[in-house]
């Protein structure tokens, strides 16, 4: 409970300071960008997408291996990406696109989240699959747009992570001892949280401005309950926290906020059922997920 007590010292970074060090970041991939806005197209062929991903060799190599993986049960191998992309399907696609061009990103050590290498990614895929989940409940016009917002809403924490580490002990003492948030806690020590940060950086990769607003809200519960696909994304994120997966030192510190049910007509038996099959869908996709790190 945040016991309104502000602490005696401004934060230690500008905003325009941090947005600076986006510079230390590689853009998203640009080909994988590009065929996310091709599978939203309903007249994109199949031979439009092979033209736009065919000369990245990561992401034809992962498509490959899930289409030929246990999970199809395929009689013959698939060798080549048109035929992968056909038996596939466009939302299969996506989620294989943004899954495997996030992980360069989200699979380094965030020291200052006391994250290990690949919890972030492990946290984001379990976040996408909640989301899958809570789309089984609620009805969502294009459930990939959250899975996309799910996969990417903690980019910020990379940037941010150049910043924590050393305001570690700071940001603990304000969530631990004072009754703050993590989320408070980063504002008051860094001048920023890592949702600002990590819809600032989508922007700057043209994502689409609902993704972009949703990224921004997760962690605000007067903002995410604006929008369906905030409240959606936000709640995905509550619930893989409190799951503990791939969570660092601000794990198992996000409440669900009382109206966000409210908003979602959800029950708290809906949640206790979500919790159930993001576990079980996130068990199950283990062996999937190793096939993107080999
Ligand atoms: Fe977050
Ligand atoms: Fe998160």
């Amino acid at each position: 409970m945040n016991t309104g007590v502000m602490p005696d010292t401004q934060p230690d970074f500008t905003l325009e300071y941090i947005f600076e060090q986006f510079t230390k970041l590689p853009t998203f991939p640009k080909a994988v960008q590009r065929a996310i806005e091709l599978i939203e197209d309903p007249k994109t062929t199949t031979q439009d997408l092979v033209d736009v991903l065919k000369f990245d060799p990561a992401i034809t190599t992962n498509i490959l291996k899930i289409t030929n993986s246990a999970r199809f049960g395929l009689q013959n191998q698939v060798t080549n990406i048109d035929t992968a992309l056909v038996l596939l399907g466009r939302d299969q696609i996506k989620e294989i696109l943004v899954a495997s061009g996030s992980l360069s990103y989200l699979s380094r050590e965030l020291y200052g989240y006391g994250m290990k290498p690949e919890d972030l990614w492990y946290h984001s895929i379990a976040t996408g699959i909640c989301a899958e989940c809570l789309c089984d409940h609620i009805e969502l016009e294009d459930p990939s747009v959250l899975f996309t917002a799910a996969i990417l809403h903690d980019v910020g924490k990379i940037v941010l992570n150049l910043f924590v580490g050393a305001k570690l002990d700071k940001i603990l003492d304000l969530a631990t001892k004072k009754g703050f948030t993590f989320t408070e806690a980063e504002w008051m020590v860094l001048g920023a949280d890592h949702a600002i940060i990590g819809s600032e950086i989508m922007r700057q990769w043209d994502f689409p401005q609902d993704i972009v607003r949703a990224v921004r809200n997760h962690h605000d519960p007067d903002l995410y309950i604006q929008d369906k696909l905030s409240a959606l994304l936000a709640l995905s994120n509550i619930i893989v926290s409190n799951l503990g997966v791939g969570v660092g030192t601000d794990g198992f510190r996000y409440r669900i906020s009382p109206n966000i049910l409210e908003i979602l007509d959800l029950k708290s038996d809906d949640i206790y059922d979500i919790m159930f099959e993001t576990h079980k869908g996130f068990m199950e996709s283990q062996e999937i997920l190793e096939l993107y790190k080999s």
